[in-house]
C-alpha cells in the first residue's frame, strides 16, 4: 500500500470501509451491482414506507389482508404456546396480528441486525403485550445465530418470515436461509413465512416502476447515500431508474441504467460506465406455488397451508419440517 492509499483507509470508519469493499466488489463485476441492504438509510426507510402506499405496489397491503383475514386459521396452524422467531424483523408491523391472536405464547423473539431499533421496538410490544415475554437477539438473520435462554424449553418453536423478503435471495441463498430456518424450528416446529407469488408481467412491471417515480427515487437514493457517506460522485440525473421482469429466472430485477459514458470515483478508484450500462441493485423473485413448495422440500420443508388473497396475488405459507 502506497502512502496515499494509508492514508486515505486511515480517516474511514468500519462501517464507511466495509460500505466501499461492497461498492467496489460491486462494481467490479461484469454486471455491476450494489447490495440491496444500502437502500435503507433513513430516506430510504421512508421512501420505502411510501412505496408501500402506492395504487400499484400491491405486496405490503395484500400480506396484511391475507393477515387479518386469516388470523384464527393461521393461529390455529400455529398451535398454542409457540415460541415465535421472527426474521428480520423491523417494525414488527405484521407480527402485531400474531401477538393479537396466538394463545400462551413461549416468547417472541424479534431477530433484526439494526440493534438501537430493534430494541425500541421491542420496548413498546412489551408495553402493547405485557403478558408477553418479549426476547430480542441482535442478529444478521442470514447467518447463524442463538436463541436465548429459554425457560420453557419444550415449547414449539415457529420461525416467521414475511414480506417476502425470501425473494431478495437467489434460489441457493434462498434454499440456504430456509435450512437454517427449519434447523432453528427443529422437528416439532414449523416455519411461516410470506411469499410474493407469480403472476402477470404487466403488473409486476408496473409494482417497481410505479407511476408517481418513488420506486425511482427509492433506487437512486443508494447511490445519493454514498455521496454522501464515503464521498463518491455519483450524478444522480445521468442515471435511470427501470425494473425488468426476467422470465427465466421468475425474478424482478432493479436497475440503475447509465445515461451515457461516464466515470464515477469510489475512495481511490475510477469505474467506467458505457452508455446504456447497468447496476443492478436488487433481485425480487415471484414464486408459483409449486416452485416454492420443491425449493422448501430441498430445505426439508413440507408445505402445510397456504392462504392466498383472493386475486391470488400474494400468499402466506405454514410449512413443517418433512
Ligand atoms: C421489501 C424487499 C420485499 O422486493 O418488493 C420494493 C423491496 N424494492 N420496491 C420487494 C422493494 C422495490 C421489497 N422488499
Amino acid at each position: 500500500m502506497n502512502n496515499r492509499a494509508l492514508a486515505v483507509s486511515d480517516h474511514w470508519s468500519a462501517e464507511q470501509q466495509s460500505m466501499i469493499d461492497d461498492i467496489v466488489e460491486g462494481l467490479s463485476q461484469p454486471q455491476k451491482s450494489l447490495p440491496s441492504k444500502y437502500f435503507y438509510d433513513e430516506a430510504g426507510s421512508r421512501l420505502f414506507d411510501e412505496i408501500t402506499e402506492l395504487p400499484e405496489y400491491y405486496p405490503t397491503r395484500t400480506e396484511a389482508t391475507i393477515m387479518t383475514s386469516n388470523a384464527a386459521s393461521i393461529a390455529s396452524a400455529l398451535g398454542e404456546g409457540v415460541l415465535l422467531v421472527e426474521y428480520g424483523s423491523g417494525s414488527s408491523v405484521k407480527t402485531r396480528v400474531l401477538l393479537d391472536n396466538l394463545s400462551n405464547m413461549a416468547a417472541y423473539v424479534p431477530v433484526d441486525i439494526s440493534g438501537d431499533y430493534l430494541l425500541n421496538v421491542a420496548a413498546d410490544l412489551r408495553t402493547s403485550y405485557p403478558e408477553i415475554n418479549v426476547l430480542p437477539v441482535v442478529a444478521d438473520f442470514t447467518q447463524p445465530f442463538d436463541l436465548p435462554d429459554r425457560s420453557s424449553s419444550e415449547s414449539r418453536i415457529i420461525t416467521y418470515f414475511p414480506g417476502s423478503t425470501i425473494g431478495n435471495f437467489t434460489r441457493d441463498d434462498a434454499r440456504r436461509i430456509l435450512k437454517q430456518m427449519t434447523a432453528v424450528a427443529g422437528p416439532g416446529g414449523g416455519v411461516l413465512i410470506g411469499v410474493d407469488l407469480l403472476k402477470g408481467r404487466q403488473t409486476l412491471r408496473a409494482a417497481y416502476n410505479d407511476s408517481a417515480g418513488v420506486t425511482a427515487q427509492f433506487n437512486l437514493n443508494m447511490l445519493r447515500r454514498f455521496n454522501c457517506e464515503i464521498g463518491t460522485d455519483f450524478q444522480l440525473n445521468r442515471f435511470r431508474h427501470e425494473a425488468i421482469f426476467n422470465e427465466e429466472e421468475s425474478r424482478i430485477e432493479m436497475h440503475l441504467y447509465s445515461l451515457d459514458g461516464q466515470s464515477v470515483c469510489v475512495d481511490d478508484q475510477l469505474f467506467r460506465f458505457e452508455p446504456g450500462e447497468s447496476i443492478l441493485t436488487e433481485y425480487s423473485h415471484k414464486y408459483a406455488p409449486d416452485s416454492f413448495a420443491r425449493l422448501a422440500g430441498e430445505a426439508g420443508l413440507k408445505t402445510r397451508q397456504v392462504w392466498t388473497d383472493a386475486n391470488s396475488l400474494f400468499s402466506v405459507q405454514y410449512l413443517e419440517p418433512a
